[in-house]
Formats: structure tokens, C-alpha cells, sequence
């Protein structure tokens, strides 16, 4: 058979490919990432072709087993891959063809390379999951037994990044326990749609042959075939679904990676971040900077972008396959690295920090986190919130002037604020020695003890939940 192209679909083809253009659209240098499971999917359609007797036995034999010869040549790196072959696929079949000789171009009969991809990028999808559900688990362990150290431990809460009412640090850390629980639930979810055995759509409208996708399906661990063979060729919902759970776990990735920088910070003094996840600066002896947080920060980024672009590639796109979906992958892939990564650094990052507990009782009791609990005493003596609000307002004012804490005043000095006598009772029946105990910071925190409150009790009883929720003491 002479032919001017020589490429797998040259039949129809007067001309060689043009160099460049050959360089431009062959994915190989990417997609190759995707050759196990291209062989394996492989595999599993030659033996139900076998099967079928859409070819003979043994030539699904023959098939399987160069397969497996092909896979041992990649694995040893002794297959060449090569841009004249295109893509991950065509490599396959050039290189199991070299090995077996003419059966290997019965590989692709009832296939087309369109249902193959989505093939093998839905089973990438699936173990890149499992590996990203992994890494949050162990992120999730590492949260839970800090958060149970410091269930006790005051720290300040705060919004708008003032302090605002004193939490405890495990309350603070279960509430990262909760963004990361979502994110593996986000997961989950995601998976049972990445689940669906795509193979047999053909290049759009299904195939002439007798095939059985079931048999595919359950060879491959698939638990669906797809229902359309339009939409399972040209859907990438999948890729999209799990972007976005990542670019949502990013962002709380992020977010603990800035408090931490923060509590890094000569200011805060929260954290001693270990030496082995810390580096210095090449001119300043003193530094010791958290650029392992930074860096998770930093690529949050990248992650959001790999989501834009994939949204915004698959958007305008006409049913079913169009080759614009070869974007898909780069982005794909970086993102599943770049998750796994950032949550594979946080865990030891996390789990080496000291946390100065010291320190963070100290900044709580510095910043008036305790004012709230002075007005709800008051409404306890009872004023009207507003009344309390304002009296509490008007010592913590005194105390910025005076640089003293609302503990420090004396009975008189807090009566000084109250509202005209007449409206809100007895000055001294209002203020009375019990407000020194309102005022204390363990109790303030303490007294917060409705269900998903700071109360060190509560957040006891969180991690309790946690743990029956990640599954520990079951068997
Ligand atoms: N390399 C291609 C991709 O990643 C495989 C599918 C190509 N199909 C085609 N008809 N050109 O999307």
C-alpha cells in the first residue's frame, strides 16, 4: 500500500503534514501520562471483541498480550514515543503494531479515538481522585488531633481581621476540619458522574459491530456506560466538576496558608513554623520565611486558571467531538498535581508547627474580645442590649485612652458609664464583683456553648463527630 501520508488516518491524505503543523496539534508530550490507561482500556475492548467475535480469540490474544509487551517497553523506557504518532493512543497502536505485527491494526476496530480519550481521561479522572481524597484525609486527621490538643486553648476570633470574641485554636482548626470535610464530599459526588464507561460511542453515533460495553465497563471497574453517544464523546463536565471542587479546596487551602503566614509574623507570634519547612533569605541572616504557605497560596492560582480556561474552551463548542477538547489535559493534569501537592505539603507543615498558645491567650485578652460578654452581663442585670452595647462601648473607650483591659477597672469606674440612673436601675446592683468572672477569658469562651460554639465543651464534642465521621473505632 504506497501512500502520500504516511499517518495512521493518511489514506485519505495527497500530502505529507506539514512539520510544524504536525508539532502543533500531536498532544504526545502531555497525553502520555494517559498510556496505562490506554492500555488497560485497550485491553479490556480487545477481549470483549474477542468475545463478541467482532474479531477471533486469538487475535484478542494477541492483542492483549503485545498490549502488555508494550506497557513492560514504556514502563522499562525503552518505547520511543513520537510526534509523527500524534497523540497517546496512535503511539500505542504504532508501537503495538511494531511489536505484533498485522493483528495490532485490529485494535482499533469499533473505536474511534474520540470515545478512547474520554476513555482514558475518565479513568485518569477516577485515581486522580482517589489520590486527592487521600491527601485530604490525612489533612483532615492532622486537623482533628490539633484541634483536640487545643480544645482548651483561648486565642482571639476575629472579623475583619479585628479581634472580636476569644475562640478556642481546635475551634478554629475544626472549622478548616469542616471546609476540607466539603471539599471531599464535593469529591465524592463528582466521582459518581467521572464513573460512567464512555467506550462504544464511536467517533459520535455509536458502531456497526456487536459490541458489549458492559463487558468494558465491568472490566474496567466502571459502574455506568454512558446513555448518549453524542454527549459521551463531547462531555467534559467531568474535568469541569472536579476543577472546581479543587479551585473551591484551593481556596480554603489558601485561606489557612495566609492565617498561617500571618501567625508566622513577628507581629502574631501564633506558630514556630518547623525548620524543614521554612527557608531563609539569601541576604538577610535573621529570616525565616513561611513560603511553603506562600507557595500553596500562590498556586491556588494556577488551579483557578486551569478551571477559567477549560470553561471557557469548552463553551462555544458544537456537539460532538471537537479538537479544541485537547486543551483539556494540560490543564487537567497540572491541576490533580498542583491539588495533591499543596494539600501532600500542608499535612507536615501543619503537623510540625509549634503553636504558641501562650501567646494567642495573651493577644485575646489584649483585644477586648471580651466586650460582648460585658454587655451580655448587663442585659443579664436587665438593660436593653442597645443600653448594654453602649456601656460597654463607653469602658472599652476608656480602657484605649487608659491602656488598660475592662478587667481593670474598678466597680466605680464601670458604674461611671452606665445610662442616667433612673432608666437603668441601681448602679451598684448592675455592676457587682460577679462581672470580674463575665470578664474572664476562659469563661467568655467557655460560656459559648451552644451546638457548633467556641465552648471548649463544644469543640470537644466536635471532634467527637469528627471522628465517628472520618471512621475511626469502626471496623
Ligand atoms: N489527542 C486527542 C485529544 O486529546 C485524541 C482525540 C482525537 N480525535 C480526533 N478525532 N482527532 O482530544
Amino acid at each position: 500500500m504506497s501512500k502520500a501520508n504516511a499517518r495512521l488516518w493518511g489514506g485519505r491524505f495527497e500530502k505529507e503534514t506539514d512539520g510544524l503543523m504536525l508539532d502543533f496539534h500531536s498532544s504526545i508530550r502531555f497525553d502520555q501520562k494517559l498510556y496505562l490507561y490506554d492500555i488497560r482500556g485497550s485491553q479490556a475492548h480487545a477481549r470483549m471483541l474477542g468475545d463478541t467475535g467482532v474479531i477471533s480469540q486469538e487475535e484478542a490474544d494477541a492483542l492483549i498480550r503485545g498490549l502488555d509487551a508494550v506497557l513492560a517497553d514504556i514502563e522499562a523506557g525503552t518505547a520511543s514515543f513520537t510526534l509523527d504518532a500524534e497523540d497517546i493512543h496512535m503511539n500505542v497502536e504504532t508501537l503495538l503494531t511494531a511489536k505484533i505485527g498485522q493483528t495490532g491494526k485490529k485494535l482499533h476496530t469499533a473505536r474511534s479515538r474520540n470515545d478512547q480519550v474520554a476513555l482514558d481521561t475518565r479513568m485518569y479522572a477516577k485515581d486522580a481522585i482517589g489520590r486527592i481524597q487521600e491527601r485530604i484525609r490525612a489533612l483532615m486527621e492532622t486537623l482533628l488531633s490539633l484541634a483536640e490538643t487545643h480544645a482548651g486553648d483561648v486565642m482571639p476570633g476575629y472579623t475583619h481581621l479585628q479581634i472580636a470574641q476569644p475562640v478556642t485554636l481546635g475551634h478554629h482548626l475544626m472549622a478548616y476540619f469542616e471546609m476540607f470535610k466539603r471539599d471531599s464530599q464535593r469529591l465524592r459526588d463528582a466521582y459518581s458522574r467521572t464513573d460512567v464507561m464512555p467506550l462504544g460511542a464511536g467517533a459520535l453515533a455509536g458502531t456497526t459491530f456487536p459490541i458489549d460495553r458492559r463487558q468494558v465497563a465491568r472490566e474496567l471497574g466502571f459502574g455506568a456506560v454512558s446513555e448518549n453517544s453524542m454527549d459521551a464523546v463531547s462531555d467534559r463536565d467531568y474535568i469541569l466538576e472536579i476543577m472546581a471542587a479543587g479551585a473551591i479546596l484551593m481556596t480554603h487551602l489558601s485561606r489557612l496558608s495566609e492565617e498561617i503566614v500571618l501567625w508566622a509574623s513577628q507581629e502574631w507570634g501564633f506558630i514556630r513554623l518547623d525548620d524543614a519547612h521554612s527557608t531563609g533569605s539569601s541576604i538577610m541572616p535573621q529570616k525565616k520565611n513561611p513560603d511553603v504557605a506562600e507557595l500553596i497560596r500562590g498556586k491556588s492560582g494556577r488551579v483557578f486558571g486551569s478551571l477559567m480556561g477549560t470553561l471557557a474552551m469548552m463553551k462555544g463548542l458544537p456537539l460532538a467531538y471537537n479538537k479544541d477538547m485537547q486543551e483539556d489535559k494540560e490543564a487537567f493534569f497540572d491541576m490533580t498535581e498542583t491539588v495533591e501537592k499543596c494539600l501532600a505539603a500542608m499535612t507536615p507543615l501543619l503537623a510540625a508547627a509549634e503553636f504558641r498558645t501562650d501567646r494567642m491567650a495573651a493577644a485575646a485578652a489584649r483585644g477586648f474580645s471580651n466586650a460582648t460578654d460585658l454587655a451580655d452581663y448587663l442585659v443579664g442585670k436587665g438593660l436593653a442590649f442597645r443600653d448594654a452595647h453602649h456601656t460597654a462601648g463607653t469602658l472599652v473607650a476608656r480602657c484605649v485612652r487608659e491602656n488598660r483591659g475592662l478587667e481593670d477597672l474598678s466597680l466605680a469606674e464601670m458604674r461611671e458609664a452606665l445610662p442616667p440612673a433612673s432608666e437603668a436601675g441601681d448602679p451598684e446592683g448592675i455592676f457587682a464583683p460577679d462581672v470580674y468572672g463575665a470578664l474572664k477569658l476562659e469563661n467568655v469562651a467557655a460560656r459559648r456553648n451552644t451546638y457548633g460554639g467556641a465552648a471548649p465543651a463544644q469543640v470537644r464534642a466536635a471532634v467527637e463527630r469528627a471522628k465517628k465521621w472520618m471512621g475511626h473505632g469502626a471496623s
